[in-house]
């Protein structure tokens, strides 16, 4: 493999937070799976499930569930100097930036 490639790959890498409503084929959500499931796990468990999740309404539950969750976190951060808090803790999410993502795909670590 070429090294300053796959150095350039990672400095390419970016966050995406706004998105086209576009489908996302089958394909590619299978290509991300398969990206992702390559992640090294500790004693190689694989712990994981991935969650495709498609439907709008599930998918705002999801965002709203989200910024509930921020609230307590943000609260405790709150309660710290100034001076010592996490700009994105500190701030308020009203909604989050995967909001309009067409498709979720969520991570859940199995612990049976
Ligand atoms: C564990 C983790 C959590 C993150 N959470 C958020 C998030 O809640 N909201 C967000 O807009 N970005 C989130 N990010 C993205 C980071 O803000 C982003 O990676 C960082 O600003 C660098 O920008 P880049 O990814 O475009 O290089 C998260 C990244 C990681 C690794």
């Amino acid at each position: 493999m070429d090294i300053d490639k796959f150095i350039d790959l990672l400095k390419s890498r970016r966050s995406i937070r706004a998105y086209k409503p576009d489908s996302v084929p089958d394909e590619f959500i299978q290509l991300i799976i398969e990206a992702a499931r390559w992640a090294p796990s500790g004693g190689n468990s694989q712990l994981w499930e991935f969650i495709v999740i498609k439907k709008k309404e599930i998918r705002d539950r999801i965002a709203d569930l989200f910024v509930e969750s921020t609230k307590p976190i943000r609260q405790a951060e709150l309660t710290r100097e100034k001076e010592l808090r996490v700009p994105a803790l500190e701030r308020e999410v009203t909604e989050p930036g995967f909001k309009n993502a067409p498709v979720f795909i969520l991570y859940a670590v199995i612990l049976e």
